[in-house]
């Protein structure tokens, strides 16, 4: 950040007890899975920090937005941008302009973004062209597969961040590989599991699931849901498997079912998408989760449930090399046999780090703005 920057607006601040200035944080999110991560975050950094959240509205259904900022207890955004779907241009576009109209003229020493989705590039994209330092969660992921719209956003975002926030080791081994530096890289573990610990509730929610042995299945990848032929085989060997099967179905797979005019197979329940303490609650009674989301393949690791996944990569190696999760990508009889034999192992080794990451990050950010806001602090 510029020093005109600093010296402009620092006597202008509101200040923290005892004269110390409090640092300007701007959040960019806009889909279901950041206001989860969004979440812990709130809550550790709002009495720390002057936070303003903007929403650049990428997810804007009641059941992919609203409702987790009710469940989940998140104040109203301050700036909501409405930006919705379109192709990735056009959404990434016009998140672009009009979060440069808010960042350009406010005050802001950083901007904190979460994961990898069209939200957090243009969150990163934006800041960096107006000199905002950067600083990004869940940073160094990695599934090495450049078809995937994610690993493009993930690449792009930490090449751009000021900050990374790493979850695990080997995402700080990815981001040292591509040259990042050793000073700009911080290993706190994975906010997902401080999402875990706010969602008390979900342990309360009696539910008629209980009782009910089902596996639980969500699909939404591009790769997976935009091609008839590639959805169609999937559904036959969830037909052939016939256990019975949850699906609590994401919006864009319910629009491609519905223009290729295909349906899933009488074992698998389709219901809508549901808030985050009742797919907690869903993946804590499953049997198996059965996905393609990065997001659901860490939180059935931390549930401790077994977990397949329908793609031939994964961003969270460390849940497959623990035994837990398996890759099926495009091997029905590897993804059958799956369904019906799938063990994992006894151990189950804290791979994703311990609570505390929000806390971590929060205090790095702290130091950070003690360091680079200067002596009036
Ligand atoms: C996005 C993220 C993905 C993340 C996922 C979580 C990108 C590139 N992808 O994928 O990384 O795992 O969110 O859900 O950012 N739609 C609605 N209502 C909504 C939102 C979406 O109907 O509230 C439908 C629309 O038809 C839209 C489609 O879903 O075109 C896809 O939405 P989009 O935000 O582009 O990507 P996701 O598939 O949700």
């Amino acid at each position: 950040m510029s020093s005109f920057r600093n010296q402009r607006w620092l006597d202008e601040r509101p200040k923290k007890s005892g004269g110390v200035i409090a640092m300007n944080i701007a959040v960019v999110i806009g889909t279901r899975p950041q206001f989860i991560k969004l979440a812990p975050f709130i809550k550790e950094a709002k009495t720390r920090f002057n936070l303003d959240v903007i929403d650049t509205g990428q997810h804007y259904d009641d059941a992919m937005s609203g409702q987790f900022f009710r469940e989940l207890a998140i104040p109203k955004p301050r700036y909501s941008l409405k930006v919705g779907s379109g192709g990735h241009a056009q959404q990434t576009g016009q998140m672009l302009i009009k979060l440069e109209r808010i960042l350009n003229h406010k005050d802001h020493d950083m901007v904190v973004v979460f994961g990898d989705t069209n939200s957090t590039l243009a969150g990163a994209l934006t800041a960096a062209k107006l000199q905002i330092p950067i600083a990004h969660v869940e940073a160094g992921a990695r599934s090495f597969d450049r078809t995937m719209p994610e690993e493009i956003n993930r690449v792009v975002t930490d090449v751009l961040a000021d900050i990374c926030f790493a979850s695990t080791e080997r995402c700080v081994r990815n981001l040292l590989n591509e040259g990042k530096r050793l000073d700009q890289i911080f290993m706190v573990g994975d906010i997902m599991i401080d999402s875990l610990e706010c969602d008390q509730k979900d342990r309360a929610a009696g539910s008629p699931l209980k009782e009910y042995h089902y596996s639980l299945l969500t699909l939404h990848r591009p790769s997976n849901v935009d091609s008839k032929e590639r959805l169609e085989r999937i559904f036959d060997v969830l037909r052939v498997a016939n256990v019975p099967m949850v699906f609590p179905v994401h919006p864009r797979t319910r629009d491609r079912m519905k223009q290729f005019s295909i349906d899933p197979p009488p074992n698998v329940k389709l219901i809508q998408p549901v808030n985050h303490f009742q797919m907690l609650h869903m993946i804590r009674h499953a049997d198996k989760v059965i996905t393609d989301s990065g997001g659901v393949q860490k939180e059935a690791y931390l549930l401790s449930k077994p977990c397949i996944t329908v793609r031939n990569t994964t961003e969270w190696m460390e849940t497959v090399d623990a035994g837990w999760n398996v890759l099926v990508d495009g091997d029905p009889v590897k993804f059958l046999e799956s369904i019906l034999n799938f063990t994992p192992p006894k151990e189950h080794p804290p791979v994703l780090g311990g609570p505390g990451a929000s806390s971590r990050i929060c205090s790095i950010l702290d130091s950070w703005a003690a360091d680079h806001l200067g002596a009036k602090r």
